[in-house]
């Protein structure tokens, strides 16, 4: 068997007085993909970020190529051969897409200026390969996030590295871009690199990688050979716990009318969207990444603009392009893209939670320290973050444990009608039975929700109704009796399958 490309052995990290990684141990062999799984917290990017030296570790052994390995510094990492993927992509919005993959080693032409021209073809290069069309010149700024992992990989790429790790590179992929990404490091496996890939998917991990190490509580669990495991065993080995089931939706009774949308229309994004929602009802909005699902819903809270149609929460209209007045009259709403949108802020895990509440329900009021912890603690109790004070700064937390506290944060406000996008994107598989629990238990109580989800088994099981939206449009609208991926899958396609035809989905394929 070829020499390993990355040894860690035992490698510990503590942050003050918190122990990320106990005994993090992790080989990875050239001309492999290897899986690296573990709940929230478990230590994964933590790992990762002292592989790249943003993190340097406390004791144990790393190896890279056969030397002791100790970076101080991502640029050194980068030198040596590693190149990395982060769960949030870390691109400068002011600079160019080129810029941006040539960060720090622009090439030099004549006279030592940057050669310009030689960096946007070689960044074309790179889309030609990746199969993307996407224009080198344009500011980062703006840009989907599919888009923006695009350009971590063509940067990975370009530093033609012997190690590529990508830590939850799919979570906002759709599926042609999950394909893609996957044709390419595949690709690049063949080629004999060595890949470390980090998914709460489990579906992506059998279908890409060929060896997984589980990871438990910052201490490495056990490594298989894919072929010799299913997920069953994985999932054990990671939670250390029964799961709850997934998708616990029961049947509540419906009650008033809390959401009416009527044909909602804004130039170029969506066109006569109207629905309604009941108190009690959970409406899933399906369809493919692009759609306009999380542009209606924006629009709906008030984030963005519309041209034409209405909005009423409980027979009242809402004004318009006004976030606030939404919060004021009883919506909360969880957007897609968390960390962007500023909704994990500086400042204590129980700051974050409250301070929607804050905003929203009390006029300028000051609320100490400890009136924001008893807000917020049951939230975070129950969504399972996972944080070893209510007072830790939010931004250090785990990917995931992130997402929990922005889900925490909205639920305090008590809304009437909550809207959720992605909700358990990047959440694992322990945590995500517990908020498909918790949207089920809300809905019992009365609240309306709206639910946007690229992962079909999850609209299917948790939505009563189920909108499918394709290129601005409800295409279809069907009851959960009815609902079939199929169907959906018809409906958000225009070439998709048709009813009745063998699907194409499988368990998690997002739609
Ligand atoms: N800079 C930091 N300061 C303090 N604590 C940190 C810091 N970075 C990570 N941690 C803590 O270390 C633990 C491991 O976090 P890590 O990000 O490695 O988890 P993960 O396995 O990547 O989880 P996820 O699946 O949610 O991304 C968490 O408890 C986290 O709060
Ligand atoms: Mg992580």
């Amino acid at each position: 068997m070829a020499d390993a490309t990355l040894v860690l052995q035992d490698v510990t990290k503590s942050f003050g007085a918190v122990a990320a990684l106990r005994s993090g141990s992790l080989t990875v062999r050239p001309g492999s993909i290897h899986a690296l799984v573990g709940e929230n917290g478990a230590g994964k990017s933590t790992l990762v970020k002292i592989v790249s030296g943003v993190h340097r570790r406390d004791g144990g052994r790393f190896a890279f190529q056969g030397r002791d390995a100790d970076f101080s510094s991502t640029a050194e990492s980068k030198a040596a051969g590693i190149a990395v993927i982060y769960q949030e992509p870390t691109l400068f919005p002011d600079l160019s897409v080129t810029e941006n993959i040539f960060m720090g080693r622009q090439p030099l032409g004549r006279g030592r200026r940057i050669d310009r021209a030689r960096m946007h073809s070689e960044a074309t290069a790179l889309f030609d390969r990746l199969g993307v069309a996407l224009d080198p010149r344009r500011p980062a700024r703006g840009l989907s996030i599919a888009d923006q992992q695009i350009i971590e990989i063509a940067k990975a790429i370009s530093l033609d590295a012997a190690l590529l790790v990508m830590d939850e590179p799919t979570a906002a992929l759709s599926g042609v871009e999950v394909e893609r990404l996957f044709a390419v490091a595949r690709s690049l496996r063949d080629e004999g690199r060595a890949l470390v890939f980090i998914s709460h998917r489990f579906d992506e991990v059998f279908d890409l990688c060929d060896t997984v190490t589980v990871m438990r509580d910052g201490e490495y669990v056990s490594t298989h050979a894919i072929a010799e495991t299913d997920v069953e065993s994985i999932v054990g080995e990671m939670v250390g716990r029964e799961v709850g089931e997934l998708f616990p939706k029961t049947p509540a009774p419906l009650g008033d009318v809390v959401l009416d949308v009527e044909g909602l229309s804004s130039a170029g994004v969506f066109r006569d969207v109207s629905f309604q929602v009941r108190a009690g009802e959970i409406v899933g909005l399906a369809g493919l990444v692009g759609a306009g699902r999380s542009e209606i819903a924006r629009a709906v809270f008030g984030v963005d603009g519309y041209d034409s149609g209405a909005v009423r929460l409980g027979g009242t209209p809402v004004a318009r392009s006004n976030p606030r007045a939404a919060i004021r009259a009883g919506m909360a709403f969880v957007p897609e893209d968390r960390r962007k949108q500023g909704l994990v802020t500086e400042g204590s895990v129980a700051r974050n939670v409250a301070g929607v509440i804050r905003r929203g329900l009390t006029r300028a009021g000051l609320l100490t320290s400890a009136a924001e912890n008893r807000a917020a603690a049951p939230w975070a109790a129950r969504l399972q973050v996972k944080t070893s004070a209510l007072d830790m700064d939010a931004t250090t937390m785990s990917g995931g444990n992130q997402q929990k506290v922005v889900i925490a944060k909205w639920l305090a406000t008590q809304p009437r009608l909550l809207i959720i996008d992605e909700p358990t994107r990047g959440i694992d598989v322990g945590t995500k039975a517990e908020v498909h629990r918790l949207l089920s238990d809300l809905a019992g109580q009365g609240m309306a929700i709206v639910m946007i989800s690229s992962e079909l088994p999850e609209v299917l099981g948790m939505a009563d109704r189920v909108l499918v939206v394709c290129e601005g449009r409800i295409t279809a609208e069907l009851d959960r009796a009815e609902a079939t991926p199929e169907k959906v899958m018809h409906a958000a396609t225009r070439t998709g399958p048709t009813p009745g035809s063998t699907p194409t989905a499988t368990e998690e394929v997002p739609v």
